[in-house]
């Protein structure tokens, strides 16, 4: 009976619409009121009844907007896309910022267009909208993923108020090779962290409903193995087999389809031969089919018609007819399903079904998102004022910002420092920049607004304690012009201008302590932004050098994008303290840490190699059959460098320090589906409060297919008072131990696991359990 009703209620509201339809014979209204209490799927029904298939192909299209555009484009097609919009044959626009523009943007739709089906507008919004939180890659480092979801949902709030609905972000692609300038934008190396990074970032951005107008889209990228470009080159060739696919690189991708992200992109790079845009496993099968995923997919900035380059399709008629039949659904820029679609469909190379597929998943994230009940609902002027840039945004910046740092390394406890030490000395590229700390993909930030290294400084320290800065050399973009983004800044930096060296070394030498900034400008990373050299730019080394020449108390305060090569720098400086690119508020936030006020507690999110020719280096690694032998020339190594990380992943100081005891389980056995757990106590030996993260590693020592030789499997962040001790307990459990195996299914095969915990990933205390 109540499958009639609805079949009979469903048939009255298409009748509505048709009625509506027929009676307006020119412009067509969709009445919303009438479809306004139907689960959503039925009124995407509604409303794909009444496309035509010029207007179904159009929502599978995103253009960009004029003024921004983050990929390669030209100007003479901005008429042809103020067609396309009043046409309505557009689904979605990036790149348009601000309610003003959005609200004009989706009026030529509502104004011009038959069916008047509202666009989604979508921006980069990586990592912050105007107040600019860590580099995604630092913000992992608090491991802190509270802090992570908040910063997330203050990302979305900003956007959301200056009219946008979907960001492209999280990033969740494994990132292990520091040479990709793209590794500052997601997690780091490992797939457990990414997961539950992603997850986080995910409901940071979305929320629990998206109709919310504080919350927006979230899309997770890039599907997938685009971490992993050979030789870390961006867009570069993809060789990984199965065991890598399944085991490392799509996990994250599982865990953000299951905690209901919005959309997917997928991406640029072929994966053995297959072009990831155009593969029908990993979209139809894997993600839509075996997970039972419901959302849409967007290809990347002209992925669909890259194919021809690649070499896989012949042309771009040939390209939409496989990024369709792959499980595309919506074309980013490449104009392949505009102008193909039609005539592929009755070429019968796509199917009908096909098409309806996408349009209506496009379609349910606009219900979602409430835009079918009003298309400017995200445009509110007075919103745009009053929520972006807020004095309560900036401090949860701040507080973000400050648990991002990672203490490298700090010799005789030379920090904290002392607020009336009697002169400090701010030397550096970085040290009064005010842009590099925002990083690259910063959204709408204002150029040169974050607070630098040195106004943090002058604020924290008392009134007698003299703060002088020098330069010393050059880390800058020339002349950044007006109004352009990432890709068009030119790709030289400033590095050879060495006329303040001097007076870095006079300053140095009359000072107390020298806090000495230097690493990465801002767009040394970033997309395309790739390097064979991770070590310093320019004439830095020889600041360093030239500084130590005159006095050893040096901080060194890094900000960077990448892992960088630190080997002298760790072998002269007392203090290292890694501070990526931490946003709007860095310069207080480093300072809270500097002098003492915040005590550090980040973890490293990637592994920092000795040496650039350890890349892709990350702990993870499966053995060799040759893993180490020091007498011995014939086993895996280098001749001319460790092999292990100077500063392996999960490790990081704190001003306090703490021991790990009395490592337990509750049993030495367990059935495959059981579940047993793992205790430890930690002990805060030092003089003063901190935190820690409590790390759980396991090995499954012999597999069908080789196993990692330590995998992440759970951490616990923790705060301990001065000589507390406190008992950590992992519960693990059969979803911990599985993975894909041999027989190409996820399950746990019976044999030895090697358990530790510890502060970092080369923590020593194990014990062993069997699974039956
Ligand atoms: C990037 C994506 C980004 C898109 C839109 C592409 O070049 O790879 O990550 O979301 O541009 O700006």
């Amino acid at each position: 009976m109540k499958i009639l009703n609805n079949v009979v209620k469903g048939f009255l509201c298409f009748a509505v619409v048709l009625f509506v339809l027929s009676f307006k014979s020119k412009k067509i209204e969709i009445s919303s009121s009438s479809i306004k209490n139907d689960p959503i799927d039925r009124k995407v029904d509604s409303v794909l009844a009444l496309m035509h298939l010029n207007e179904k192909i159009g929502q599978l299209v995103q253009y960009a907007g004029k003024w921004n555009a983050t990929g390669p484009s030209s100007s003479d097609r901005d008429q042809y896309k103020l067609d396309k919009l009043k046409k309505g044959e557009v689904g979605s626009m990036l790149n348009i910022t601000s309610v003003k523009s959005i609200r004009e943007t989706q009026r030529i739709v509502m104004e011009h267009s038959r069916i008047k089906i509202p666009l989604i507008f979508a921006y980069d919004v990586i990592h912050g909208y105007k107040t600019i939180f860590p580099i995604p890659l630092g913000e992992t480092a608090s491991w802190d993923l509270e802090a992570i979801k908040l910063s997330s949902s203050i990302a979305a709030k900003e956007s959301a108020a200056s009219g946008l609905n979907w960001t492209f972000a999280p990033m969740i692609d494994v990132s292990r090779d520091a040479r990709w300038g793209r590794i500052m934008e997601g997690a780091g190396e490992d797939p457990y962290l990414n997961s539950v990074v992603g997850v986080a970032r995910i409901q940071g951005l979305q929320g629990d409903n998206l109709s919310n107008v504080l919350t927006i889209a979230a899309c997770a990228k890039h599907l997938a193995g685009y971490g992993f470009g050979e030789a870390g080159r961006d867009y570069n060739t993809v060789n990984i087999g199965e065991n890598e696919l399944h085991n490392t690189i799509l996990p994250p991708f599982k865990a953000a389809a299951q905690a209901g992200v919005a959309t997917f992109m997928n991406s640029f790079n072929d994966i053995d031969g297959i072009p990831a845009t155009g593969h029908k496993v990993l979209q139809r099968d894997i993600l839509k089919g075996q997970w039972g995923w419901n959302g849409f997919v967007v290809s990347d900035w002209g992925s669909i018609g890259e194919m021809v380059t690649h070499g896989y399709a012949e042309d771009t008629k040939h390209a939409a007819q496989i990024a369709l039949n792959a499980g595309s659904d919506m074309d980013m820029e490449s104009y392949a399903y505009q102008s193909h679609l039609e005539a592929l469909l009755s070429e019968n190379k796509v199917s009908i079904g096909q098409i309806n597929d996408a349009v209506k998943r496009v379609l349910k994230l606009k219900f979602q998102l409430g835009l079918f009940d009003d298309p400017y609902k995200y445009c509110n002027e007075q919103r745009e004022k009053d929520e972006i840039y807020t004095k309560e945004n900036l401090e949860i910046a701040r507080d973000v910002a400050k648990k991002s740092i990672v203490l490298l390394k700090n010799k005789d406890k030379v920090l904290p420092l002392s607020k009336n030490v009697k002169s400090i000395a701010v030397i550096g590229p970085l040290a009064n920049d005010k842009d590099t700390p925002l990083g690259n993909w910063r959204a709408k930030a204002t150029y040169n607004s974050a607070v630098s290294l040195l106004e943090g400084i002058k604020s924290a320290v008392g009134k007698k304690t003299i703060v002088k800065y020098e330069k010393g050399v050059d880390l800058t973009v020339p002349n950044i012009p007006e109004g352009s983004n990432q890709f068009s800044f030119p790709l030289e930096f400033n590095t050879i201008d060495s006329s303040g060296m001097a007076n870095a070394v006079e300053l140095a030498k009359n000072s107390d302590v020298v806090v000495l900034a230097i690493g990465e400008n801002a767009y040394q990373s970033g997309e395309g932004r790739s390097q064979t050299n991770i070590g310093f730019f320019g004439l830095q080394n020889q600041l360093l050098e030239a500084v130590y020449k005159v006095n050893k108390n040096i901080v060194v305060v890094l900000m960077n994008g990448r892992p960088m090569e630190l080997q002298r720098l760790s072998e002269i400086t007392p203090a290292i303290l890694e501070c990526w690119h931490l946003g709007s508020q860095a310069g207080y936030a480093i300072a809270d840490v500097l002098f003492g006020d915040y005590n550090p507690s980040g973890k490293l999110p990637v592994s920092f190699p000795y040496h650039v020719g350890q890349e892709p280096l990350y702990y993870n690694q499966k053995n060799t059959g040759r893993p180490s032998n020091a007498k011995h020339v014939t086993f895996s190594a280098y001749r001319d460098s460790p092999k292990t990380a100077l500063y392996p992943f999960g490790f990081g100081l704190s001003y306090t320090q703490f021991s790990y005891t009395d490592l337990k389980l509750s049993q030495d056995e367990m059935d495959a589906d059981g579940e047993i757990k793992a205790s430890i106590k930690i002990t805060n030996t030092g003089e003063r409060m901190g935190e820690e993260v409590v790390q759980l590693y396991i090995r499954d020592v012999t597999g069908s297919l080789i196993r990692p030789i330590k995998e992440l499997k759970g951490f616990d962040k923790i705060m301990l008072k001065a000589g507390e001790t406190k008992t950590v307990t992992f519960n693990i459990n059969a979803e911990m131990l599985q993975f894909y195996t041999a027989n190409k299914i996820w399950e746990v095969e019976p044999g030895k696991f090697n358990v530790w915990i510890g502060g970092n990933s080369i923590t020593t205390l194990k014990e062993t359990f069997v699974v039956k």
